[in-house]
């Protein structure tokens, strides 16, 4: 899969990291530094390049989305025109210091960024864990329990690219249903983060959904 970073931080940055590993050409775009960009690609050690938003945009066939709520409009902007493109959305609608979520009950952030770009095919996922699980998860991938990632969206086959990536990147898809269950998915990623940062835990955490009966 040709899939574009757009947003090279700590979710970015190593998801893509993972996804060039795991075969797929990656695309970083999205930083303060073109040096920054340029690192993560060598040091992705498999089909990785830097690049623009842009170039991301017209290069690829999936777009990551993980830059803070308050860029979205920037590098949606930079973008440019994401018709028919599947984005794979991992920003939470977070106010300007991570405490609460701006978008939530009736709406999610995910559906607010579909009407941004109404063309796109959208796909909310992987914000449901800390990135700091990210490497450990992808290097354990073939063990048998393995931790499950929620996702949802409407278009079916974006959600097939979506669940591949997320297969790759070593958990289990979970596929929780349209994409207004990210109305209650975003709120699930706020308890994920509490448990991993709030409390006594950390943030080696990863969970599975376990079926009874
Ligand atoms: N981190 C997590 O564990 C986690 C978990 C679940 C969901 N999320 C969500 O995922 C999204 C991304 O989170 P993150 O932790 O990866 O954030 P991050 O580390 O801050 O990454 C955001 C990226 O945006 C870039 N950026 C910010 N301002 C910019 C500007 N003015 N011009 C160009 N680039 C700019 C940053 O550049 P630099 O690299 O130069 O700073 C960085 O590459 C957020 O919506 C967050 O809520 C994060």
């Amino acid at each position: 899969m040709r899939v574009g970073i757009l947003g090279s931080g700590l979710m970015g940055g190593k998801l893509g990291t993972i996804f060039a590993r795991a075969g797929h050409d990656v695309l970083f775009s999205y930083a303060r530094s073109k040096e920054k960009l340029k690192k993560l690609a060598r040091e992705a050690h498999g089909n990785a390049r830097a690049g623009t938003p842009a170039q991301a945009a017209e290069a690829s066939d999936l777009l990551l989305l993980a830059v803070h709520w308050s860029r979205v409009e920037d590098v949606l902007r930079q973008a440019g025109d994401l018709s028919d493109k599947i984005v794979v959305s991992c920003s939470l609608p977070m106010n300007a210091d991570d405490t609460a979520l701006v978008v939530a009950h009736i709406s999610s952030g995910a559906e607010e960024l579909a009407r941004m770009v109404p063309k796109a095919r959208v796909v909310s996922a992987f914000n449901t864990v800390p990135s700091e699980v990210l490497f450990g998860v992808y290097e354990a991938r073939r063990k048998a329990t393995r931790p499950g990632l929620v996702y949802c969206g409407d278009d079916e086959s974006a959600k097939d690219m979506a669940a591949e990536l997320i297969r790759d990147a070593g958990f289990d898809p979970v596929d929780a249903g349209p994409l207004r269950i990210a109305r209650y998915t975003e709120p699930f990623a706020l308890l994920v983060a509490q448990l991993a940062y709030g409390g006594t835990g950390s943030p080696a955490l990863a969970y599975r959904f376990e079926r009874l009966g």
